[in-house]
């Protein structure tokens, strides 16, 4: 799986929060730092592709700031549906650099 740099560590987000980057092909992602951890998920909810970085995320469950949709922050799948999903990432940290490993 190819490796994309996101940004050095110390420009990760702060602990409860997200940031956004842009992937090749001009996909979003939004990175999230919750309990020491990053994930990244892609950057727009399955219900109207709004971005979901604003979302609060608390016990491993990111709810999309929009309409209160909820996700497994770690695999992106819905608590209402294994079919609904949002792509994610795995994220990697070496060298001092945050990488996603794109599919
Ligand atoms: S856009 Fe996320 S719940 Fe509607």
């Amino acid at each position: 799986m190819p490796l994309f740099r996101l940004c050095p560590l110390q420009d990760a987000p702060a602990p409860g929060k997200a940031r956004h980057f842009d992937l090749p092909d001009g996909i979003g992602c939004a990175l999230f730092h919750v309990d020491g951890k990053l994930f990244a998920l892609q950057n727009n909810c399955p219900h109207m592709d709004s971005p979901i970085e604003d979302g609060a995320v608390e016990r491993g469950v990111l709810t999309c700031p929009w309409h209160g949709w909820q996700f497994n922050v770690a695999t992106g799948i819905s608590l209402m549906s294994d079919h609904i999903r949002i792509p994610s990432y795995p994220v990697r940290v070496e060298n001092g650099q945050v990488f996603v490993e794109l599919p």
